[in-house]
């Protein structure tokens, strides 16, 4: 039979940062009675310009009815983020130490980077940022693959208190556009492009799309910056030993460089002097923002600050990985996503760590390329998604045991819940029985990790995120708002902040009162369902709003019907989530054409290309399906929970006698198309 706890193994327990679980409780109770102390300890290893002043600590209100909602942290306290990653860990003695190991889309593409030379690196390009008038508060949109400048840009804008805004590479032109529009940009930095295992993304294009986009919203981009990526690689060796598409110098020679507007990184670096003194910004002034998906379309541009960030994200990366000086720890997030944010770049940097980042596909040049990294660098801690590791199982147990894996320790999900099969498959096939499971969940909003096992002390549940980290009190609500203590399941919601959660939507404190706080007053909601267990165990159980999570990727089903509802065919569309065996999810798209048009199969391909183009890749939808009408109740509300249950061949639909036209379900069942197999 199988067993339903695991406990960390017992060597490593030893010598972890905790090694018990009452030590666990003792920690926790410590962070929730005495914060301003718990984070105060914490805070002092870090530098302040200004001090923290003990009366000004931590303020807060949560109830929407009390009036405006607002969070505090560190106030009045002075500092710069750059400042104590880069500078304070080379006065620390670290300044030769590898902050990072790159690793390219090609095996044979490979670099490092120490800690002092990343300085450098920052300051120079901070200096070109000044140059292009980029000061304190303005908005810099990154559009960059996972190579080495992107850290370097990031860090740049911290250091003089510009506020990075970075789109996920695989966005689409429009969403860029639209995201810059939002923010404002003045500055977009990116490459001319990159390889994605043998696809060649031409990233210079994709901007150039999104910059018109964005102008014709009403603004304009005034600096493009251009990493030479894929010339560099040319220059390097040849041609690439990965593709199909040789990237050629004509390639980068096609980039269009906008005279005035676009410039090249490697020039605009040439003259720019390797030091620059940081600006030094109040603890609660922005630090970045990132937009995730609303439920109601538009994308949100949650926004983080920096003293509460800064202590949150070394907090929960010291913490959940375990981290400790030799270690070698890799993120296999893209840098546009918020894991990549604290998880590549801010925690491990605040903590002095060294990690890999890594260009490429588990899938290139073969499936073992995961694995063949861990042993290259020596990886001690492995944080990855459970899409990957689904997609990685399907491989079957050869690709793994083809590398040893011996020295990984702690092995990191997150992004969706792990489905107890693949929980196992990443406990004994790559950690091999030996190593801590840490499912952490966590969202854009809450900057870092909020429940999540610490791999020392927790016994492990496959599946379940088990318990609450440092600081943060979760409660489970029920649909009149009501606590439900014990074993249970309910609305997921936390009671109060913690120094990482976000701070208000940009431009937008409106929604964020109403996004988060207004349905359960008092309380920030996740938008997400958990159970308890009788151990006290939280089981994330998904989304309740009509969100949805492709591969780890947040998407509204809204975002998605208005792409559909766009196209001058389709009077109506109703877009559900289905489970996918790899995906975690994938969107079934139900498409009312107008009356008169046929559904031919050229529509629904036409549709698939447009959500592409408007939003990106990974959100193709897997099915259009022709709904001559849709099941909608007397009042017009279209009954998604219908939908689901079609999309999904179930005929245990439940009771349907509030629908208008009870026939169109059966209707619906029998217009299932043949690619719609569930
Ligand atoms: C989901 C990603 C279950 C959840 C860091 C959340 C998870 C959304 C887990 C946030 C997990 C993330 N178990 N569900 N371990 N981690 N989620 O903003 O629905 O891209 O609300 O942040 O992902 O996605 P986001």
């Amino acid at each position: 039979m199988r067993k339903t706890v695991y406990l960390p193994n017992a060597k490593f327990s030893k010598k972890a940062h905790v090694s018990t679980l009452s030590q666990y409780k003792d920690m926790y109770q410590e962070s929730i009675d005495n914060p301003c102390e718990f984070w105060g300890n914490i805070a002092k290893q870090f530098h302040w310009e200004t001090p923290i002043s003990a009366d000004k600590f931590f303020s807060y209100n949560f109830d929407i009815t009390k009036g405006p909602i607002f969070i505090k942290w560190l106030e009045g306290a002075t500092t710069n983020i750059c400042y104590n990653l880069l500078d304070r860990n080379i006065r620390n003695g670290h300044g030769d130490k590898i902050a990072f190991y790159w690793e390219g889309n090609d095996p044979e593409d490979y670099s490092r980077l120490t800690y002092r030379k990343l300085l450098k690196e920052v300051c120079r390009f901070a200096n070109v940022l000044k140059t292009r008038g980029v000061t304190k508060g303005d908005r810099v949109a990154i559009y960059m693959p996972m190579i080495l400048e992107v850290v370097v840009a990031m860090l740049a804008c911290c250091r003089i208190g510009a506020v990075h805004s970075l789109v996920f590479a695989g966005f689409s032109s429009e969403s860029l556009g639209e995201r810059m529009f939002d923010c404002k940009c003045k500055v977009l930095v990116t490459a001319d492009g990159a390889w994605r295992g043998t696809k060649l993304i031409r990233l210079k294009e994709l901007c150039d799309a999104g910059m018109e986009r964005c102008k014709s919203l009403g603004h304009e981009v005034e600096t493009c910056i251009v990493v030479e990526h894929l010339l560099r690689l040319n220059a390097a060796q040849g041609c690439p030993s990965n593709g199909t598409e040789p990237h050629t110098n004509g390639d980068t020679a096609k980039v269009k460089m906008l005279e005035g507007r676009d410039v090249w990184w490697h020039e605009e670096m040439e003259d720019a002097p390797s030091s620059c003194y940081p600006v030094w910004m109040d603890a609660e002034d922005p630090l970045f923002m990132l937009y995730t998906s609303g439920s109601t379309g538009k994308p949100k541009g949650v926004l983080h600050t920096t003293a509460g960030y800064l202590l949150y994200a070394a907090t929960t990366f010291k913490y959940v990985f375990d981290y400790r000086p030799g270690d070698v720890y890799w993120c296999t997030a893209d840098v546009g996503w918020i894991t990549g944010h604290t998880y590549v770049v801010y925690g491990p940097l605040a903590c002095g760590a060294t990690s890999v980042v890594f260009e490429g596909t588990p899938f290139h040049p073969d499936n073992d390329r995961y694995w063949q990294v861990v042993d290259k660098y020596k990886v001690t801690q492995f944080y990855t998604a459970p899409t990957a590791i689904r997609a990685l199982m399907k491989f079957g147990d050869e690709p793994v045991q083809r590398h040893s894996l011996h020295t990984l320790k702690v092995l990191g999900s997150v992004g969706e819940p792990i489905n107890p099969e693949a929980w196992l498959w990443y406990y004994t096939r790559v950690g091999h029985e030996n190593c801590s499971i840490a499912d952490t969940f966590w969202q854009t909003e809450t900057g870092g990790h909020v429940i999540t096992p610490l791999p020392g002390c927790t016994p492990m549940k496959p599946g379940s995120a088990t318990f609450p980290f440092f600081g943060v009190l979760p409660a489970l609500l029920d649909e009149s708002g009501q606590e439900v203590r014990g074993p249970g399941e309910g609305y997921l919601v936390f009671r109060r902040p913690w120094p990482g959660i976000m701070r208000t939507l940009f431009g937008n404190h409106d929604r964020f009162e109403t996004t988060y706080f207004s349905r359960f007053p008092g309380y920030y909601c996740t938008g997400d369902g958990a159970r308890r267990d009788e151990d006290g165990y939280l089981w994330v159980t998904g989304r309740v709003d009509d969100m949805l999570n492709i591969s780890g990727h947040l998407l509204s089903t809204a975002e998605v019907e208005s792409v559909l509802v766009e196209h001058p065919l389709v009077a109506e569309a109703a877009v559900v989530s289905r489970p996918h065996p790899v995906k975690g999810e994938c969107l079934y798209c139900f498409v009312t054409p107008n009356d008169g048009v046929a559904f031919a199969s050229k529509l629904s391909d036409e549709l698939k290309f447009r959500v592409r183009e408007k939003i990106g890749p990974f959100a193709t939808p897997e099915v259009i399906q022709h709904a001559p009408g849709l099941p909608k109740t007397r009042s017009g509300k279209i009954m998604r929970r219908v939908l689901r249950k079609i999309a999904l061949n179930d005929r245990d639909i439940g009771d349907i006698s509030t629908l208008a036209d009870e026939t169109i379900v059966e209707a619906l069942f029998q217009n299932r198309p043949s690619d719609a197999q569930s």
